[in-house]
């Protein structure tokens, strides 16, 4: 998926859509495990951690940079007003999730009969919610932001994530069609690329997300 129509550039976005998209599917389908307590598998998982962490990077660096500056750029305009505080609430209702599955990975009585719920919750709301700001909020921000209001986005999540770049990155690009991965490095320092393909993508392989690396050790 692309934003081939915007003046903006939209390209990390749409990749940090899809990557969480990915991280959704592996989310439920750990879950949907009956091989193993499926709370013990979200709980000891490093892919549950990162998740967390790079969404919640990604939620505030927007709520951030985005919502208050378009805010200010939108007298008179109910309707998008309207549309900003939809988008914002619809951030504001993931946390309480993630909170309630952590929750519910820590009850030992209840926990199973929730998390299935929960993780279902998640997923529809997660989804709903990136395809609402694709569909209506992206074409909204093209037409409002010019590049230099639109880049705070990208500088602020990259502050925020910080120090976890080397693990970031491999995350990003995990999965990805081989060419749209190759574009993405291309605009990235060489000193960046030659850490990912020389040490970062092995060292992300190896931590084994999802128990993907116990399994194969297991086998
Ligand atoms: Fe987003």
């Amino acid at each position: 998926m692309s934003g081939t129509n915007f003046k903006l550039d939209m390209s990390m976005m749409y990749l940090m859509h899809d990557a969480l998209r990915r991280e959704l599917e592996r989310i439920t389908r750990a879950t949907a495990r009956t091989d193993d307590d499926p709370r013990h598998i979200l709980r000891t998982a490093v892919g549950w951690e990162m998740f967390k962490t790079y969404l919640h990077a990604h939620h505030t660096a927007e709520d951030e940079t985005l919502w208050p500056v378009m805010t200010e750029l939108l007298p008179g305009r109910p309707a998008d007003l309207a549309l900003l505080e939809a988008l914002e609430a619809e951030h504001a209702a993931i946390d309480p999730l993630l909170n309630a599955i952590d929750a519910a990975l820590a009850d030992r009585e209840q926990g199973p009969q929730r998390l299935d719920g929960l993780v279902d919750a998640l997923d529809t709301g997660l989804r709903g919610h990136l395809k609402h700001e694709e569909t209506e909020g992206l074409p909204l921000i093209d037409d409002i932001l010019n590049e230099e209001q639109w880049s705070h986005l990208g500088r602020r999540q990259a502050e925020k994530i910080g120090a976890e770049v080397p693990r970031y990155l491999p995350w990003l690009l995990d999965e990805l069609d081989p060419q749209r991965a190759a574009a993405i490095l291309a605009r990235m320092p060489e000193q960046i690329r030659t850490a990912y393909h020389g040490e970062w993508r092995a060292a992300y392989t190896d931590l084994g997300l999802w128990h993907e690396r116990d399994r194969s050790t297991a086998a």
